[in-house]
């Protein structure tokens, strides 16, 4: 069967953060928003199907999550990534930024020190400071074009108050599929100086053009006993209102002090279409998923020769993984602020700013490329239309 990722479906005025946010801030209606990180197609049929069919039902009480479903979970993570997980190494959380903060709180004490590794995805921070702790940055590295992880910084800025790292992998919004070699020499690191590690995966199926995402816990042992993974069906088929998410550890003390916050929080009732949602997803959207990610590669490439070719003053940087790429609009020579503007009002598009996800990012914009071609050509032409306007 062949799924249709081309057909425009109207998202506005469904209660959709992406496509409702810029009219209810801006007052903006003829925006095309390719900022927050969903994806402008439906569900794999089989989702869409399994939660009709308990919609239609009619009563939505309280949920007993079945075996079956940690069992869908459990064959997609050795099929899709070759990573054999026992059941009694799983937990859930209601959403992987939620579930940041729980560990951030299981794993420090007020005032510890927790590394994230920037610029990364904006939600690692608070988890970190709205729980009073010190966020400490160990920024990447450019080196021949490509995001590198810098390990000599990371060693520095460990010291006796650090206690966790939070990995992103694969990595938002640099786009990065970290390599098997980068990720044994971070471990390294985290095994020798003592760290948990809280490994947020939840990029782990989007990988694209033959790259391979590798799970940090399959690595060593030694690493698989400090690492706790997140991981969840959300970006992968477009459920992340749903509300489901996974938690993996195999240490067993890291997966309770994991649960004992989960239980402290009151999370322990599930959400029922997460629920539904995640297994008809792993059961039955890896055909979806596999054209998925030929169309997202596709379009890819589509921005990436468009860029070149037509809006030459802006440099897009490829992504390797995940649906969401950087644009390098230093060449502009705009500060941040008119930078955002003249994308927002002048093109009509809307992006999720660079320095939201580290000063690094400063005169760049964070693109989400998962909508159908005729969506992303629009946008583009209306760039390149502005930028020639402008000069
Ligand atoms: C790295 C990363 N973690 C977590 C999330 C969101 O997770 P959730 O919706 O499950 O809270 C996102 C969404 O963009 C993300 O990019």
């Amino acid at each position: 069967m062949r799924y249709d990722f081309d057909t425009v479906l109207d998202r506005r005025h469904t209660h959709s953060l992406k496509w409702d946010h810029c009219r209810s801030q801006f007052g903006l209606d003829d925006v095309i928003p390719m900022w927050v990180a969903d994806m402008d197609f439906a569900a794999p049929p089989a989702v869409v199907e399994a939660v009709a069919r308990r919609a239609a039902h009619g009563a939505y009480g309280y949920v007993l999550v079945p075996e079956s479903f940690w069992e869908s979970a459990i064959a997609w993570l050795r099929k899709r990534h070759g990573w054999v997980v026992d059941r009694r190494w799983l937990a859930r959380s209601p959403g992987v930024v939620p579930a940041l903060s729980l560990c951030v709180n299981a794993f420090t004490q007020p005032g510890d020190s927790v590394i994230v590794q920037t610029p990364v995805y904006y939600p690692f921070f608070r988890a970190v400071e709205n729980n009073g702790r010190r966020l400490v940055r160990n920024p990447l590295v450019v080196v021949g074009g490509q995001y590198r992880m810098d390990l000599a910084d990371l060693e520095r800025k460990i010291d006796a108050s650090t206690r966790l790292v939070i990995l992103c992998s694969p990595h938002n919004p640099v786009g990065r599929v970290w390599t098997r070699e980068e990720l044994e020499r971070f471990g390294e690191v985290c095994v020798r100086r003592d760290l948990v590690v809280l490994s947020d995966e939840i990029h782990m199926d989007l990988t694209l053009h033959g790259q391979r995402h590798v799970p940090l816990a399959t690595i060593s042992p030694d690493l698989a006993a400090r690492t706790l993974a997140c991981v969840a069906p959300s970006k992968t088929f477009n459920v992340a209102g749903l509300s489901m998410s996974l938690v993996i550890a195999s240490n067993p003390a890291l997966l309770a002090r994991y649960t004992a916050q989960f239980d402290a929080a009151g999370l322990i009732i599930a959400s029922l279409f997460g629920t539904v949602a995640l297994e008809a997803a792993y059961r039955g959207g890896e055909e979806w998923l596999d054209q998925l990610l030929e169309y997202l590669a596709a379009n890819v490439d589509f921005t990436d020769r468009f860029i070149r070719e037509r809006i030459p003053s802006l440099r897009f940087v490829r992504p390797e993984g995940t649906y969401l790429a950087l644009i390098d609009c230093r060449q502009l020579g705009m500060k941040q602020a008119e930078l955002d503007d003249f994308f927002l009002r002048s093109a009509g598009v809307y992006f999720d700013s660079g320095p939201w996800f580290g000063d690094e990012l400063a005169g760049f914009e964070r693109i989400n490329l998962a909508c159908p071609r005729s969506t992303l050509t629009e946008a583009l032409e209306r760039i390149e239309r502005a930028v020639r306007d402008r000069t």
